[in-house]
Parts: structure tokens; C-alpha cells; sequence
């Protein structure tokens, strides 16, 4: 596991940026395992500048986002979907038909699981996957649990993440109770793993990922036995690590 340090939001945002717009110059074709959240916003806005400013190219690249609500359509305005689109897709040149999402409205979710799983696998896999974390570790929406879970699943929300999540919808109770998610399995499957950690409410969750007891209570720390990981933590998330 690689750490980068950096002082500020602003800073590992820019360091997230370089590192994923590195892959896209030496692969134009990468397959992208992409996040959600506050954590990747100014990333995206990096990656949106390089494309405008120095031609960043999105024309070959496909990508897998992590996760969707389950129960709100493509185009709820806290939908996932949407807010990729709004943070970046929309903003570059990616083609529609390489975008891939979990689809929190199949009728049969082990079906949609499964369908996910085989497009990732017939993109080739996940070249480089971007991660957020939460307060509590989970990574995706892999919650803390008695096992890691292998592929794309459904999950039921734990009440801290619905609590975390509210600060983007009108109230709590607006916040869905499950997603789909990728399975620690898929997100382990890929070439690199780039996390990113922002601002004292991580410090704990970092500390705990990269050195503590590998368990599933503490679902990202599974990502010390992964070979290419970059954790990448502005000054507050890496307070607990030296
Ligand atoms: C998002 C995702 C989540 C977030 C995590 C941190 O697609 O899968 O695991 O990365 O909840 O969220 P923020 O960045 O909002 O603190």
C-alpha cells in the first residue's frame, strides 16, 4: 500500500487527478471503477479541466460505478446516475454506451448482480478502481459485517450511513434503505485500487483500514492484502497514521 500525504482537500484531489489521468494516457481504453460522495467532487472537476484544457481523452475508456440506490430511477436527482452525470460524465467525452451503473430498479436483484458481474467481466475488469471511505470503513456499500461479500450484491443500509447520506437529501427518512453494490470481491479483483480519505471523521476509518486487524467489521481493511493500492489522505484523514 502506497501512501500519499497531502495537506489539503484540494491537494489530494489533485494528486487523485494525476493518477487517474496517467491511466487514461497510457491506456485510452481503460475500464474506470468509479465513486460517488463528496470525496471524488474535485477530482472529477480536475478530470473535467484536463479535458477541456489539455484534451483528456474518455473516448475508449468504459466505466463501472460502484453503487446505486435501490428504488430511485435513473433520473431521481440524488440517484447516483445523476450525480455522475452532473460531476463528470456529462462534462467529457465518454461514450453512453460505456457507462455502466448497478441498476437499483431491477425487479430481481440476484439477476441484476449477476448481469453486472458479467459486463464487468466482458469489459475486461476494472483496471483502476477509485474509492471513498466511510466513517465506519465500509467501502462501496460494504458495510460492516461477519464476511466480505464476493460479488455485487444488494445491502441494506446501516442507520449511520443513511444518517451520513441525509446531508443530500431533504430528511432522513427521504435517504433509501438498501443499494447495490459492488462486492468486496469485484473491488478486489482490480488492477489498482486509488482511495481517497478527507477530513477528521476518516482519521479513524484510515488508521483502522491500513493498520489494524484484516476483518470484515472494518471492510477496507481487506485492501492490505491487495497489491497496487494508493491511499491518498488530506492532512486531517492521515492524522492517525504517523
Ligand atoms: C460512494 C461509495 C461510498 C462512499 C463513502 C464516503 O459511491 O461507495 O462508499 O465512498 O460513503 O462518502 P463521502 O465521500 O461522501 O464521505
Amino acid at each position: 500500500l502506497r501512501i500519499i500525504y497531502t495537506d489539503t482537500y484540494q491537494n489530494m484531489s489533485k494528486e487523485a487527478a494525476k493518477i487517474l489521468a496517467g491511466q487514461l494516457w497510457v491506456k485510452p481504453d481503460s475500464v474506470l471503477g468509479l465513486a460517488t460522495g463528496s470525496t471524488p467532487v474535485e477530482l472529477y472537476q480536475n478530470l473535467v479541466w484536463l479535458h477541456e484544457a489539455v484534451g483528456l481523452d474518455f473516448s475508449e475508456a468504459t466505466s463501472f460505478n460502484l453503487d446505486e440506490y435501490v428504488g430511485l430511477p435513473e433520473d431521481d436527482p440524488q440517484s447516483y446516475h445523476r450525480f455522475m452525470h452532473e460531476n463528470l460524465f456529462d462534462h467529457v467525452n465518454i461514450r453512453k454506451d460505456h457507462i455502466f451503473f448497478p441498476n437499483g430498479m431491477a425487479k430481481d436483484a440476484d439477476a441484476e448482480a449477476a448481469r453486472y458481474e458479467a459486463a464487468i467481466a466482458a469489459a475486461g475488469g476494472i483496471d483502476m478502481q477509485l474509492l471513498g471511505i466511510g466513517r465506519n470503513a465500509h467501502i462501496g456499500f460494504n458495510e460492516p459485517g461477519e464476511a466480505f461479500a464476493r460479488t455485487t450484491h444488494k445491502v441494506v443500509l446501516k442507520k449511520s450511513t443513511i444518517e451520513a447520506n441525509s446531508r443530500f437529501f431533504s430528511s432522513p427518512d427521504e435517504v433509501p434503505r438498501e443499494a447495490m453494490s459492488m462486492g468486496i470481491g469485484t473491488i478486489f479483483h482490480a488492477r489498482h485500487i486509488v482511495l481517497m480519505a478527507s477530513g477528521a471523521e476518516k482519521a479513524e476509518a484510515v488508521r483502522d483500514a491500513v493498520c489494524g486487524t484484516i476483518t470484515p467489521r472494518v471492510p477496507a481493511s481487506i485492501l492490505q492484502l491487495h497489491p497496487q493500492v494508493t491511499l491518498i489522505v488530506d492532512r486531517e484523514a492521515g492524522a492517525l497514521l504517523r
